[in-house]
């Protein structure tokens, strides 16, 4: 579906490349660019997604009683598209984004799109918003989906409404400079285990990570890593990405447990990792390892793969290696890049070309 003709003066030209938005492309960082186009697709309570739209980027008009503002029965995605050197423009496998907000959406009794139908509302909001993605090199379209209960109701239960929205914008680095971490010893992220809501990427996951990730910040650290909550022994993950740590030429990584979110960055970089010949052990990790370990870098959509530099526990600090030939968060950072971005010829079929 095209956008909406009565905004011709802001519609995007067609043929990658051929026309870009009026911003420096090299001031980007990760923070809200507005874009022309935004998707919306509704649907109630009982009813299957079935037609959404491309709607100039705005706010929207919700109930003060909405199930999302009340009940925080909402979920988000993260994912995105990039322009290759001859001006195709890729997604980086949606159909695991599309898999993962069902997922989530099951746990949260909420109807969710088809996969069909949200690569589709995916690669519709990316071609209208073309200009905004940036040159090859200079960053990415971030592409934010969310799944909310926008019906008016009081009582407790699944809304009577359901919202399907896509919106984006450009961006460039998650993080900024080297990574401190700190690791958080009282506050948690989730509960331990499968019955809690860890490994979905429900709107409720996140705000919890504030107290902790202010409080770090406030004292020169990057970001907080988390401990299971059941014995506060093992590694779980940061505010925003997993976490693995490296120790000879084997990867260690935290198990998806129902706990920690089952990141489509770190399934490909276990493959990534796997296929240059490491061993990568998915299982408990503990604080111990960590402390003990070569190396560390941590994964995510927004984050992409970036090497850890240090982290403090209660008071041990250990400094890790982040440069040189023989750090392997550079390498698979190169090669998954590579692929997203075109540049490495892509045998998985990971990538999907929009046209
Ligand atoms: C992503 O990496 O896409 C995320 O969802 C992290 C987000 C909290 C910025």
């Amino acid at each position: 579906m095209s956008p909406p003709s009565t905004l011709g003066n802001d519609k995007p030209e067609s043929g990658a490349g051929e026309n870009y938005a009026d911003i420096n492309w090299d001031d980007l960082g990760f923070s809200l660019v507005p874009t022309d186009y935004m998707y919306v697709m509704k649907c109630a309570k009982g009813d299957k997604f079935s037609q959404g739209s491309l709607v100039p980027f705005g706010n929207i008009q919700i109930s003060p009683s909405a199930g999302i503002l009340n009940y925080g029965q909402g979920l988000f995605e993260g994912l995105k598209a990039y322009r290759t050197e001859d001006g195709r423009l890729l997604l980086f496998r949606p159909a695991e984004n599309a898999q993962r907000m069902k997922r989530g959406a099951d746990r949260l009794c909420m109807p969710s799109p088809s996969n069909d139908q949200f690569v589709n509302a995916v690669k519709q909001t990316v071609l209208a918003n073309k200009r905004w993605v940036p040159p090859p090199g200079r960053g990415s379209l971030y592409i934010r989906p969310l799944l909310m209960g926008t019906g008016a109701m009081l009582g407790l239960g699944p809304s009577p409404e359901y919202t399907f929205l896509i919106y984006c914008s450009p961006v460039g680095s998650y993080h900024k400079g080297v990574l401190n971490f700190k690791v958080e010893d009282k506050l948690y992220r989730a509960i331990s285990g499968n019955g809690g809501t860890g490994s979905i990427k429900s709107v409720t996951n996140y705000a919890p990570v504030y107290a902790a990730m202010t409080d770090a910040k406030a004292n020169g650290f990057s970001d907080v890593l988390f401990l299971d909550s059941a014995t506060g022994k093992y590694i779980e993950e940061a505010t925003a990405c997993n976490l693995f740590v490296v120790k000879g030429n084997t990867i260690f990584t935290p198990e998806i447990d129902g706990t920690i979110l089952p990141g489509i960055t770190r399934k490909s970089i276990i493959e990534i990792a796997t296929d240059m010949g490491y061993q990568v052990m998915e299982g408990a990790v503990s604080v111990e390892q960590m402390l003990g370990a070569d190396e560390m870098f941590c994964t995510g959509t927004a984050v992409v793969v970036n090497p850890v530099a240090s982290v403090t526990y209660k008071e041990t600090r250990v400094d890790y290696k982040t440069a040189g030939p023989e750090i392997l968060s550079a390498k698979l950072r190169t090669t998954l890049v590579g692929l997203q971005t075109g540049c490495i010829e892509d045998k998985k079929s990971w990538t999907v070309r929009i046209d």
